[in-house]
């Protein structure tokens, strides 16, 4: 009897669990378009994974405080593309914060006042970061191989591969340029190496030093 009522404990436990986690890992974020909003996504575990992204305005009610009616009269206006650039700029990174003036590159409805509104999970993937002339080794279990999710080689933030490095160098942080070389090199393989340099990558931010930040799974081969 005992032993029964702890199983069926345990069952209810593991499935709140599968629930919670399930919560968790899809997340939403607005920001409020007022000229200088930042938008910041993370992942505590795993790599930022973008499910959709508006910018525009969907409803009446979001991002409405203090403005005037007649900003908030178009509920259906969003801007074409936003949600590729969400994915070239996020996915694959355990953080990405992005300023909602990338994502207005024209007025999708003039006079109404928008905002960023963007879907996320945290997809389960290795993280690596490697900084500049370092080398990047991504390995795998034996029988499975790797699967490339995302690469970035630039500079996203002041604090990773910062130390002892000059203000000028790590003062860009708007260096954010994905890559499908890692992808193109070590797909299909068991372990690959790559090397976080302007050789392989090419300079897309001269004078910043730089980092290399991949995101992959193991998978067995189909
Ligand atoms: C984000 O998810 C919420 C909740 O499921 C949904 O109401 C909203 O429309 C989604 N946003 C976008 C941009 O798809």
């Amino acid at each position: 009897m005992f032993s029964s009522r702890l199983t069926t404990g345990t069952l209810l436990l593991a499935a709140t669990c599968l629930l919670m986690t399930e919560d968790v890992s899809t997340k939403s974020v607005i920001s409020c378009d007022n000229g200088f909003s930042v938008q910041h996504l993370s992942c505590d575990s795993g790599v930022i994974s973008v499910q959709a992204a508006l910018y525009g305005r969907a409803d009446r009610e979001t991002c409405s405080e203090g403005r005037p009616p007649q900003q908030l009269t178009n509920t259906k206006c969003s801007q074409q593309g936003t949600v590729d650039v969400l994915r070239r700029r996020c996915d694959g990174k355990r953080v990405c914060e992005l300023s909602t003036h990338v994502v207005r590159t024209s007025d999708p409805c003039l006079g109404i006042f928008k905002y960023l509104e963007t879907n996320y999970t945290c997809f389960p993937a290795f993280h690596l970061v490697v900084c500049e002339h370092s080398l990047a080794r991504l390995y795998c279990d034996e029988g499975q191989v790797i699967l490339v999710y995302g690469a970035d080689y630039g500079r996203r933030d002041r604090t990773t591969c910062s130390y002892q490095r000059p203000a000028s160098q790590i003062q860009n942080v708007y260096c954010s340029h994905p890559t499908r070389r890692v992808a193109e090199s070590c797909n299909g393989k068991n372990s690959c190496i790559i090397r976080a340099s302007n050789s392989v990558f090419g300079d897309p931010c001269v004078g910043t030093y730089k980092y290399l930040e991949v995101a992959y799974t193991c998978q067995y081969p189909v």
